[in-house]
Order: structure tokens, then C-alpha cells, then sequence
């Protein structure tokens, strides 16, 4: 089987969670689960969090104010959105954008691995500390951004921070450009 049609089974297994009755708050409270987008033949997997109130009513990961810095901070590092595949840690919109709990994100974790699994990424961008601790638990955030790390099992980082936070604060938007071009240096 193609690697396209196991990580379009494994979103519709996903989608089709919602509804399955598991107790988690998450995804019993969310309009749907979001898998994530891109094609399986990405050499780069962004993972975020979890998806907001656009990405909860769009199905789709990073379409509300942090995907537009985002798509941004792709096109500064050369990248076209289309080449990578946009996913995060947990799939479903916790409810009143809480941070999910620890038992939301190991009930979703598995999710996350078959898609890396399925993708082989040859980088894998964690954006901001929450994403970065479930790939780097010992790494902080201010001190491996832009640059590459070696994460868990032997997995190429490149860390961001979470464009979220440059929404918030001016002087991380700065540093996410810079970042951005780092980024477009590492894999040039
Ligand atoms: N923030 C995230 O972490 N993920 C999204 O999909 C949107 C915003």
C-alpha cells in the first residue's frame, strides 16, 4: 500500500474517532478532530499543539491568526505549504484553548507516531515548548530555537517558537524571522 493512502486512512481513522464515546473531554467537546495536511512524501513535519476555534470548525491545522504568520515564516524559509506536512500533538480543540492535559496528549501521542511513521521526515519543526517537550523533554525552548537538535530516539529537530506567541509579543516575531532563516540556511 502507498504510503499516501495508509497516512489518508490513518486521517480518516482520525476524523472518525469523533463520536467513538472514549470519555476524553476533548474529543468529546471538539466540532471534529483535525489530523492534519500535507502529503506523505513531506521531507519536514510542523507539529503544534492543538488545533484552535478555526482549525476546530475548518477541519484543517493552522488557518486562524498564528497559520497566517506560519505560511509567513515558510515562505522566509523557502518552503512551499504544500511540501509539508502540518499536524499537531493532539487532534481534537480543547475546550476554552486549555492546555491539553497529560492524559489528552498520551490518549492522541499514538496518532502522531504513525504518522511520523508513515512520513519519515527528515526534519521534524516542534513549535513552541509545549510540542518541543514531547519530542525533547530536557530541551528549553529559549535555548534551541532556530537551530537543529537531536531529539528522542534520534530525530532532527528544528525547533521554532510557537508563531501563537509572536501574536502577543513583538519581539518574538523578530526572532521567529531570523529563525525562519536559519531554517532556509540548514537546508539549503
Ligand atoms: N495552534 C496550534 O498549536 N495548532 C493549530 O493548529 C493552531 C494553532
Amino acid at each position: 500500500m502507498s504510503a499516501q493512502r495508509d497516512l489518508d486512512e490513518l486521517a480518516e481513522e482520525i476524523r472518525a474517532h469523533k463520536g467513538a464515546g472514549c470519555g476524553f473531554e476533548v474529543c468529546e467537546t471538539c466540532t471534529q478532530l483535525v489530523p492534519g495536511v500535507g502529503p506523505a512524501s513531506a521531507e519536514i513535519v510542523i507539529v503544534g499543539e492543538a488545533p484552535g476555534a478555526r482549525e476546530d470548525a475548518a477541519g484543517v491545522p493552522f488557518v486562524g491568526a498564528a497559520g497566517r504568520l506560519l505560511d509567513t515564516l515558510l515562505a522566509e524559509a523557502g518552503i512551499p505549504r504544500e511540501a509539508v506536512f502540518i499536524t499537531n500533538v493532539v487532534k481534537a480543540r480543547p475546550p476554552r484553548n486549555r492546555d491539553p492535559r497529560r492524559d489528552e496528549v498520551a490518549h492522541h501521542w499514538p496518532w502522531l507516531e504513525r504518522q511520523l511513521d508513515i512520513i519519515r521526515p527528515q526534519l521534524l519543526v516542534p513549535l513552541g515548548r509545549h510540542a518541543l517537550a514531547r519530542f525533547a523533554p530536557d530541551a528549553k525552548i529559549a535555548e534551541v530555537h532556530g537551530a537543529r537538535l537531536e531529539g528522542e530516539g534520534g530525530r532532527q529537530l528544528f525547533p521554532l517558537y510557537h508563531p501563537a506567541a509572536a501574536l502577543y509579543n513583538g519581539g518574538l516575531r523578530a526572532t521567529l524571522f531570523e529563525d525562519a532563516q536559519a531554517l532556509r540556511a540548514a537546508l539549503s
